[in-house]
């Protein structure tokens, strides 16, 4: 699984790969876009560029999600160091351009190593020499996969205790039935007596909620899209992506966000062979954002194997983050 061999380290301490499955993605693809409802996961959103488009969407006047935790992450930085103590290594799930962690690193008393996983390899490589490069006494391990797949962690030197870090909501992208099983593998990978930080976006004003996936300056839809673009590019396939146009609605008895593209006109699309037809009006649904109230999280939590230590919810009442401990 460790392939270092072509790769530069550099400041990082070691790297790890886990097989990238080219099949897998053909696969999901075809499979997604078999359904009667067309569907493809939100994690292939994340390419290169669609990296980048998600960086610029945190910066948006209507997304609310990363400037508050961030800002609640800098006004309990103090609390969480306490609570995890010295010599922790932290374990990120999908770690994209490791900003927020930074903030939590600069607290800790002596943290031990960082471990960012993430399924696009190269924005994981160069955000992990950055962080290296920041922090020269910690042990970085970067893991290129997909951390929703059951992944065995690397032992840190010197670590006392295991935190595992998944902020931004991400969780939210999961249905019920997918959150309870990541977090049940991040309690046996992260092990006993260890700790999850988790960010929960909260359930809240729905034109607040309706504002934030449905930017004026249309970068969520230019997010949205790139989607097509990376099958395109990786799959050969040949996606008009100005046939489809992007759609973000709140469901309120899901108590989620979906996001769609809607085909523009009756279309076909190849792919590898595989023809999908689509006819004006219907959409390929490329996103779930689930919005949770305090109990609600606890619940799903305490289902995963996962004991609520302690939370935090900023002023406004728009974000939360939890303290965890494997129960
Ligand atoms: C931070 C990945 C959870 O659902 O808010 C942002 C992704 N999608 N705008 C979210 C996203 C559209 C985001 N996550």
């Amino acid at each position: 699984m460790s392939d270092t061999a072509e790769l530069e380290l550099g400041p990082l301490h070691d790297y790890y790969e886990f097989e990238h499955a080219d099949e897998d993605f053909r696969a999901a693809i075809v499979d997604g876009l078999s359904q009667p409802q067309k569907r493809l996961s939100s994690k292939y959103f994340y390419d290169e560029r669609g990296s980048k488009l998600f960086d610029q969407i945190t910066e948006l006047p209507e997304y609310y999600p990363t400037r508050t935790e961030t800002a609640m992450l800098r006004a309990h930085a103090g609390e969480f160091a306490e609570l995890i103590g010295p010599h922790a290594s932290l374990v990120e799930f999908g770690s994209g351009s490791s900003t927020k962690v930074r903030i939590l690193l600069d607290a800790l008393e002596t943290p031990a190593g960082y471990v960012p996983i993430d399924i696009s390899r190269e924005h994981l490589i160069e955000s992990a020499k950055d962080l290296a490069d920041a922090y020269p006494d910690l042990m970085v391990v970067p893991i290129a996969a997909d951390y929703t797949q059951p992944l065995e962690l690397p032992d840190i030197a010197g670590e006392v205790v295991r935190i595992g870090f998944f902020p931004g909501s991400t969780i939210g992208n999961f249905t019920y039935g997918e959150a309870v099983e990541f977090l049940r593998n991040a309690a046996t990978e992260l092990g006993t007596d260890n700790g999850l930080l988790i960010g929960v976006d909260l359930k809240k004003d729905i034109d607040i909620l309706r504002a934030a996936y449905n930017d004026a300056a249309g970068v969520t839809a230019e997010f949205n899209l790139n989607i097509l673009r990376h099958i395109n590019r990786e799959l050969g396939a040949d996606f008009d992506l100005d046939g489809f146009t992007h759609d973000a609605r709140w469901h309120d008895d899901k108590g989620r966000i979906e996001m769609h593209l809607v085909s523009k006109c009756d279309q076909s699309v190849d792919i590898d062979g595989h023809k999908f037809d689509f006819v004006a009006g219907e959409s390929i649904h490329t996103e779930d954002s689930h919005k949770y109230t305090i109990d609600g999280f606890h619940a799903l939590a305490a289902e995963a194997g996962w004991r609520a230590f302690r939370h935090w919810i900023d002023a406004d009442e728009l974000f939360s983050i939890h303290y965890l401990r494997v129960a």
